[in-house]
């Protein structure tokens, strides 16, 4: 047929090409096609990058092969915890203040804070000055350790004790407690 004829002198001989470049026989509507290798850099490129993914994932993404990413943040949220622990105290339970004015070390610690920060208007001896005296039996502002921690925390501005809580922390405040509790025989469990 003529069209065949016309579409026929269109297409390439694999005799005409040079040696090496193989043409499959397909032809479909007028497009031919080579049959080459890849070229070598485009291979290489090729592979590489799957190699380059394959030990990304294995080696640096280490989420999804050995877990350690995942075992590192457990440990960290674990030591943020620890030392959370560490820093709190239940200042709403009475027992942990008496259990607290007897360790030595507490009451020390205590006795330090209190000689830098409230000597001043409780006296050396607790007996009181400008603040209440913190070694008899009267109590304004309550005698339950929670309580006088309480007073110290939060303070009575409006007659000239100031609130510590920011300046002194839990902790310091709480130690402070345990070395009044352990002054004043008045207080008990
Ligand atoms: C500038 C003086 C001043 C300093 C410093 C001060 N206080 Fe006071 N404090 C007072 C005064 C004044 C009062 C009495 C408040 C009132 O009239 O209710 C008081 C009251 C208290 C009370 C309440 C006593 C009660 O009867 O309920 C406690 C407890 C106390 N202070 C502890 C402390 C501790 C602990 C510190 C140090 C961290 C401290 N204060 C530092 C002036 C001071």
């Amino acid at each position: 047929m003529s069209t065949d004829d016309h579409k026929d002198s269109h297409l390439v001989k694999q005799e005409d090409l040079p040696e090496g470049v193989i043409l499959r026989d397909h032809v479909v509507d007028g497009i031919q096609e080579y049959d080459q290798r890849l070229p070598f850099w485009w291979l290489c490129i090729l592979f590489s990058v799957i190699a380059f993914s394959i030990v990304y994932w294995l080696v640096l993404d280490d989420r999804s092969f050995n877990g350690s990413a995942h075992q590192e943040l457990e440990a960290q949220l674990q030591a943020v915890a620890a030392k959370r622990l560490a820093n709190s105290i239940d200042v709403t339970n009475d027992d942990l203040f008496f259990e607290m004015a007897g360790t030595a070390q507490f009451v020390s610690a205590g006795e330090n804070t209190f000689m830098t920060n409230c000597v001043a208007c409780h006296g050396k001896e607790l007996q009181g000055g400008i603040g209440f005296n913190l070694v008899d039996e009267e109590w304004v502002h309550g005698s339950n350790p929670s309580e006088i921690y309480n007073t110290i925390a939060h303070g009575v501005p409006e007659k000239g004790m100031q609130a510590w809580e920011s300046q002194l922390g839990q902790k310091r405040i709480a130690e402070v407690v345990a070395f009044v509790l352990s002054k004043n025989p008045g207080l008990k469990p």
